[in-house]
């Protein structure tokens, strides 16, 4: 179950309860000329969080995605990102670079993987 609350003017938490694993996952949504997602959640909320942002805007134009660190729970909805052949990569781990990120999202990927050895992250 996923609900929607407003928390702050223009600032959402999508929060959805798992009781198989007795643990809530929340994203924020802040609503602004240029939108923010605060966290993606797992890759398999993907479908749960786009249509939970679409009650307050069109996906399509949130601008900016965020995430605190590098966890499934956080950003395992990304797995996208290196399609859309982003300029920059700002990163908590590691340099801040310009240049090809979308080889360097596939590496990462590949590190990971090998890090944690599943092959349903990135
Ligand atoms: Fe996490």
């Amino acid at each position: 179950m996923t609900i929607v609350t407003e928390i702050a003017q223009d600032v959402y938490r999508i929060s959805t309860y798992m009781s198989e694993r007795n643990l809530q996952i929340n994203q924020f949504l802040v609503r602004d000329d240029e939108p923010l997602l605060w966290h993606t959640g797992h890759k398999f909320l993907f479908q749960t969080v786009r249509d939970a942002v679409a009650k307050i805007l069109d996906p399509a134009g949130v601008r900016w995605i965020g995430f605190s660190h590098f966890e499934a729970d956080e950003c395992g909805s990304l797995n996208g990102l290196a399609a859309l052949n982003p300029k920059t990569l700002a990163v908590m781990h590691g340099s801040s670079f310009s240049g090809d990120c979308s080889r360097s999202l596939r590496e990462l990927g590949t590190v990971i993987k090998d890090v944690v050895g599943r092959s349903d992250i990135g």
